[in-house]
């Protein structure tokens, strides 16, 4: 995910371009780049890192042009680096572009490109489109740019410039969002409204294939083949920090919204029905696995939640024992690590300092590390021999949520993988976890349903002191996940049990009123789950339960139940960590808190 914006009027371009941008970082903040027509050139400056980098330099040397495209970067081809930022342009900088998206053939329109005599700098796909545009170039931008784009595969969002047509930006979408933002002689474009709202709140919803093709005398909207398209105007009526965070009232509850789409995107092209899971570049072999002498899972946070659920797939599914460790215990432990081990890392940021300490040692040890992370170029990323990215796309709440639901998906494929290699999984059973696989999407969208009631119940008990989880088997490791939202957002004391522990110490804190959360997903542990919310229960706590749809037996035991929709056993953790995700963020919404930004947290944790 990047954000893109392109401005032409009578003003000065890039702080408009700049302020459009800082509006777009949400969607991603590993490097920010403008180009601006300044005296018949194309001129650009782009650096990785944060937009306050480009901002500094512009700054201090300003660019002067009345026209320009813009650009802030989601790294995923090519790591975050100056070279590697957009926009983009052909070798003579005449044209040049900034892209959100895709281009899945690139590589094939890359050489041949090649082959007619083109030079590439970058490693990003995006390079291909100025050099497509250049070459289909006969003088009218909008028809090279169509050209150009019945080539390309993939989604993308683009604004073009060229310097033989000074007074133009040409932009186009398919699969990734574009607006128009419509000014007194001055236009934008924009992959989201907020970039655009202290300019104009009339706005152009682009369709996939519209050209925009604009000068600071007016806008034409074109289909590829040239004819004109009508549109109507957008009045746009909220503010932009609403509009930000597309609607939702916090980045936290925008994210839990994006789960369906994050599990999505992270499952696609690697898990197909009936094919064996394609993990990219990650090609081990039976040997490969046979020859590890020990296989570790070391995260922080909801991360090593998220491993503890690992250890179990994998454990199930490719009988191969795995270790799960905090990073910051690990490291300290003189673990038994050695060049026959594989190390799983597992880190939203891919910067957490303790989980990279780990990556670390392990490497000067020899042994082979994969990095689970969300942040392509991340440090993880760079270090580890292996990746397995989770598309969740940036999360920008401190409490993690589809980051954890991504890395679960990951941990499932991974299972399903080392299971296939060494042939401990029988294809029946690998081919109907997939399919339930490619039905958690939508399964999550339908518990995002029940939420109206997850707000009353946050309404009844946001002023509890305590609250306990209880679960057992996956549903002991979910439950640990949803103490630690409620507890980093809302500040309420949690703690989360394996049903057949708390009797040994810790049911002595339950007395008349205690609240407590059962998960009860596991129908072979089910019955001791049952006894395990009878102890409870006959202590005075109020229990709600998490249960599957049509489960009467839930009703009867626990005062209150929220239903998820059936699944396998072991994919379960995906569906039923999403209420317990709404409790936190509803109990904190009712406290009052900042859920976004907790007290004493911060998002990546890069220090020891
Ligand atoms: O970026 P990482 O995944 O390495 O971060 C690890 C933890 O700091 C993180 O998961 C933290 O526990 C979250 N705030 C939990 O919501």
């Amino acid at each position: 995910m990047c954000g893109i914006v392109g401005f032409v009027g009578k003003k000065e371009a890039s702080p408009i371009l700049v302020e459009g941008l800082s509006k777009l970082e949400y969607r991603g903040y590993d490097s920010a780049g403008v180009a601006v027509l300044e005296d018949g050139e194309i001129k650009v400056r782009k650096f990785k890192g944060r937009l306050k980098n480009l901002d500094d330099n512009l700054k201090q040397s300003p660019l002067n042009g009345t026209i320009g495209i813009g650009h802030t970067r989601w790294a995923t081809h090519g790591e975050p680096s100056d070279i590697n930022s957009h926009p983009h342009t052909n070798e003579n900088a005449t044209i040049s572009v900034v892209h959100n998206g895709i281009i899945e053939n690139y590589i094939k329109l890359k050489e041949w490109l090649k082959k007619k005599g083109y030079e590439f700098y970058s490693e990003t796909d995006t390079e291909v489109i100025p050099n497509l545009v250049d070459y289909y170039y006969k003088g009218d931008l909008f028809e090279a740019v169509a050209k150009a784009t019945s080539k390309m595969e993939g989604s993308y969002a683009i604004g073009v410039i060229c310097k033989n047509e000074p007074d133009k930006i040409v932009a186009v979408r398919k699969d990734s969002p574009l607006i128009v933002g419509l000014g007194e002689k001055e236009y934008f474009i924009a992959s989201d409204i907020p970039a655009v709202l202290n300019h104009t709140r009339e706005i152009y919803l682009l369709e996939d294939k519209e050209f925009v093709i604009m000068t600071r005398d007016g806008i034409e909207i074109k289909t590829e083949d040239g004819e004109v398209v009508d549109k109507e105007v957008f009045h746009v009526t909220w503010d932009v920090d609403a509009a930000e965070k597309g609607g939702y009232e916090d980045f936290m509850l925008k994210e839990i919204h994006e789960q369906p789409k994050a599990i999505k995107d992270t499952l696609t092209s690697r898990v197909l029905k009936d094919s064996p899971i394609n993990l990219e570049n990650i090609n081990f072999t039976k040997e490969d696995l046979e020859a590890f002498d020990r296989v570790f899972i070391v995260a922080c946070g909801t991360a090593y939640n998220s491993g503890l659920v690992g250890k179990t797939i994998i454990e199930k599914l490719a009988k191969i024992p795995v270790e799960v460790d905090i990073a910051s215990e690990f490291r300290y432990r003189d673990p038994l690590i050695t060049d026959k081990s594989l190390l799983i890392v597992v880190s939203q940021s891919g910067e957490t300092a303790d989980t990279l300490a780990v990556l670390r040692d392990a490497k000067r040890i020899g042994a082979k590390v994969l990095a689970i992370t969300n942040v392509v170029g991340s440090s993880a990323s760079r270090e580890a021999n292996h990746v397995i990215y989770t598309w969740a796309g940036p999360e920008i709440a401190v409490a993690s949520t589809k980051a954890y639901e991504t890395q679960l998906i990951a941990m499932y494929m991974l299972g399903i993988y080392f299971g296939e290699i060494k042939g401990t999984l029988s294809k029946e059973f690998a081919d109907e976890l997939k399919e339930e696989l490619l039905q958690l999407p939508e399964k999550v969208k339908e518990v995002m349903g029940n939420k109206e009631y997850i707000q009353k119940y946050a309404s009844r008990n946001y002023m509890d002191k305590d609250t306990f989880f209880l679960g057992r088997g996956l549903d002991y490791a979910v439950a640990l996940e949803g103490s630690l939202k409620l507890k980093e957002i809302s500040y309420i004391h949690s703690e989360a049990y394996a049903g057949g522990e708390l009797k040994h110490g810790t049911i002595a804190l339950i007395e008349e009123g205690t609240p407590v959360v059962a998960l009860l997903t596991d129908d072979k542990l089910k019955d001791k789950m049952i006894s395990n919310i009878r102890e409870v229960i006959t202590r005075g706590a109020k229990v709600l339960g998490i249960a599957y749809e049509g489960d009467k037996e839930a009703e009867q035991i626990c005062d209150e139940v929220i239903y998820i929709p059936r699944t396998s056993t072991l994919l379960a953790p995906v569906i039923s960590v999403v209420p317990l995700q709404l409790i936190a963020y509803y109990i904190a919404k009712q406290k009052g808190c900042d859920v976004d930004k907790p007290r004493n947290l911060a998002k990546s944790v890069t220090v020891e």
